[in-house]
């Protein structure tokens, strides 16, 4: 197998700092609003003042990402693929793409309805979007949040999963086609 193939199965450099640190804050921003939940009030506040943050600094780098993938060839999935494998993928991404934008957009949308503004680390701050004030409709709003919140955390563990199957079991890439080193390529049997 030469180094063509090699470069052909695997994503762009940019696609894969993209995926890594995308994927480190979400895990990350998740695991802040789950002990935000379980806070008393006052330490509540500051933990959930670094989920907003980070929230919104995932939708400026997701908006990034897709822009880049926009611009740039991703390595089509393996041939030796079963159709619903395939499907199952590209359907994951497809809402992982839609979560990345419409979680933290429904967060920013929520917290603009109580007038609030974003502190992004102390470095500036984001105002609320134009949509009036309306605490009853940012509740509702926030409680579809936490729920796609969870949604996302399984649809990880999925994802997770299949990444696993195909590095360990399928041996025709896996976690290498988002990783700069390993083997990529098909040569798994048939
Ligand atoms: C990709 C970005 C984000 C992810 C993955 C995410 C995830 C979550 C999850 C899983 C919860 C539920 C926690 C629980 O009930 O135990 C939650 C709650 C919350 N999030 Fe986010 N969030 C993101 C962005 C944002 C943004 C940008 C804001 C606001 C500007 C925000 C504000 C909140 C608030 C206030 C809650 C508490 C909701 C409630 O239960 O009343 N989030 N988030
Ligand atoms: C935690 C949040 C994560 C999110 C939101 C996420 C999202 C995505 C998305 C949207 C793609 C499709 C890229 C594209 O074609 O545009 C992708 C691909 C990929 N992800 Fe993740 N990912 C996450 C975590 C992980 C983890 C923890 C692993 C490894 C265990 C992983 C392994 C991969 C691999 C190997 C691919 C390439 C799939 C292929 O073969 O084409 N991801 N991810």
């Amino acid at each position: 197998m030469g180094l063509t193939t090699t470069a052909k199965s695997r994503y762009s450099y940019g696609a894969m700092i993209f995926h890594w640190i995308i994927a480190v804050a979400v895990i990350w921003n998740w695991r802040l609003a789950e002990n935000a939940h379980h806070a008393s009030p006052e330490e509540a506040g500051a933990i959930f003042a670094d989920h907003k943050a980070l929230g919104i600094t995932i939708l400026a780098l997701t908006v990034g990402r897709i822009l880049w993938r926009l611009t740039h060839k991703m390595p089509a999935l393996p041939s030796n693929y079963a159709t619903w494998e395939k499907v199952l993928a590209r359907a994951t991404h497809a809402v992982f793409y839609f979560l990345l934008i419409a979680l933290p957009l429904a967060g920013w949308i929520a917290n603009s309805l109580s007038g609030r503004s974003i502190d992004v680390f102390g470095l500036f701050t984001i105002p609320p979007l134009p949509v009036g004030e309306n605490d009853k409709l940012g509740g509702d709003i926030y409680s579809v949040h936490a729920t796609a919140g969870s949604i996302m955390i399984y649809l990880i563990g999925l994802h997770i999963l299949g990444a696993l199957k195909h590095t360990l079991f399928d041996k025709d890439g896996g976690i290498f086609r988002m990783l700069p080193f390993g083997k990529v390529g098909t040569t798994a049997r048939h």
